[in-house]
């Protein structure tokens, strides 16, 4: 999997890649999203799990965000496989930091989707949608210390952490212990 085999088909707003399908969100991804949400070890580097009212309003604003935009945190299908895995994708960063304006690029998988390599493939179609398509300069992903996993996808990904960029999420209490998050930073690629 590179950058060069995403098919992009931004008019739909369907991404394609080896083994992935990104597309809009569907009524019938309401119920597995809740799912994943509800489980402690997906949100274990969040503030809580989600109820299903809390899960339903993150769709909402997910495809309210791909009105405004263009793009968004596109839902996940396995071709010839499962139809809802989580999400991939791209949102503009909905607080004010010393890093913002930005667009952050991220993921959140069902566990029983994760070690498959499915993250970092979606996200390497996410920042062709993101360099080519939407022409941005950079893309950022951040996420609390501790979440291993995450920081390895942004890794994967080629972004890299400047100590000096990490942060207090202006949005968790001062006492939270997920307060210091890490900042990645991506730049487009130059072209040739
Ligand atoms: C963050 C998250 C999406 C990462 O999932 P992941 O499965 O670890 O990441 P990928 O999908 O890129 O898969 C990489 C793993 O698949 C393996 N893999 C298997 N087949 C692969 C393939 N064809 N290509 C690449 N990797 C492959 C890799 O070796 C790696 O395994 P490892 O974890 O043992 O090193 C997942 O842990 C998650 O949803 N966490 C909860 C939500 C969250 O924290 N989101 C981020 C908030 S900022």
């Amino acid at each position: 999997m590179s950058r060069s085999s995403v098919r992009v088909r931004p008019r739909a707003l369907v991404l394609t890649t080896d083994r992935l399908m990104l597309r809009r969100w569907r009524d019938d991804d309401r119920e597995p999203f809740a799912a994943l949400n509800a489980d402690p070890v997906v949100m274990e580097h969040f503030p809580s799990t989600q109820t299903r009212e809390e899960s339903d309003a993150s769709v909402d604003r997910f495809e309210q965000h791909f009105d405004e935009h263009g793009f968004g945190l596109w839902a996940v299908e396995v071709t010839d496989g499962p139809p809802f895995i989580g999400f991939v994708g791209l949102s503009v960063v909905p607080f004010d930091a010393h890093f913002t304006p930005a667009v952050e690029v991220g993921w959140r998988l069902a566990r029983e989707h994760w070690g498959h390599g499915y993250a970092t493939e979606g996200a390497w179609a996410a920042l062709a949608i993101a360099f080519d398509d939407v022409g941005l300069a950079a893309v950022v992903s951040f996420t609390a210390v501790a979440n291993r996993r995450s920081r390895a996808v942004m890794e994967r990904i080629g972004m890299a952490h400047d100590p000096a960029d990490d942060f207090d999420h202006p949005r968790l209490a001062p006492d939270s212990p997920i307060r210091r998050h890490v900042l990645y930073r991506l730049s487009r690629p130059r072209a040739g």
